[in-house]
């Protein structure tokens, strides 16, 4: 396998990360919020930016993409995850995608307790939680995958996920999806 062939594996492999991280500024921002206005320390526990209709939206649009993806590559392009099948890629795919949330909710924690506001830019808060806990349910299922992505699949994937947060966030922002270009 070349290093394009490579690139492309990994950047199938996270896309349903992905899509979960980036559905809630599309669907999201609105109704009631997750941490319910709660405080914690003075500050709130998550803030505005995260909705229950933002996670969901994320989750649905994660779990289509990896359920497309897992049948499209089996069929089409088997040396994507080649030790898997199916089944087991559309659990990657649901992992990927409720890890992604669930580090983008810790991200969020974490910036209030810096005391960082909501949607105040954070050079690593926005960007490796939701990357290092979608891995982290995914490796937890198949540790296999880890030896699969290696360490330097592993730093095109931090690296990746840096230009692509910034891309995505100045389009959204020149679309009027987001308010500010990060
Ligand atoms: N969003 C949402 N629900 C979520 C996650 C995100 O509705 N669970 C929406 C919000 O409108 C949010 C936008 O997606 O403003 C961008 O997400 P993000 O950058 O993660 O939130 P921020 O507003 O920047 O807040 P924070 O400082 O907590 O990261
Ligand atoms: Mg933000």
């Amino acid at each position: 396998m070349n290093e394009l062939e490579t690139a492309l594996n990994l950047l199938i492999f996270i896309f349903p990360a992905y899509a979960a991280n980036a559905a809630p500024v599309i669907f999201g921002n609105r109704g009631p919020v997750m941490d319910f206005k709660k405080k914690l320390w003075g500050k709130r526990v998550l803030g505005d930016g995260k909705t229950f209709i933002g996670f969901f939206a994320g989750l649905a649009c994660g779990i289509v993409s990896g359920v497309a993806i897992s049948f499209l590559s089996t069929e089409y392009y088997p040396v994507f995850l080649p030790f898997l099948n199916t089944k087991e890629k559309i659990v990657v795919g649901l992992l990927l995608s409720l890890g992604a949330l669930t580090g983008d909710l810790a991200g969020s924690f974490i910036k209030r307790r810096l005391g960082i506001e909501r949607g105040q830019p954070s050079f690593l808060m926005d960007q490796l939680p939701f990357l290092f806990m979608a891995l982290f349910f995914t490796l937890f299922y198949k540790p296999h995958i880890g030896q699969w992505i290696g360490f330097w699949g592993f730093v095109f994937l931090v690296a990746a996920t840096f230009i692509l947060h910034k891309a995505t966030n100045v389009i959204a922002y020149r679309l009027r999806l987001k308010k500010v270009p990060w």
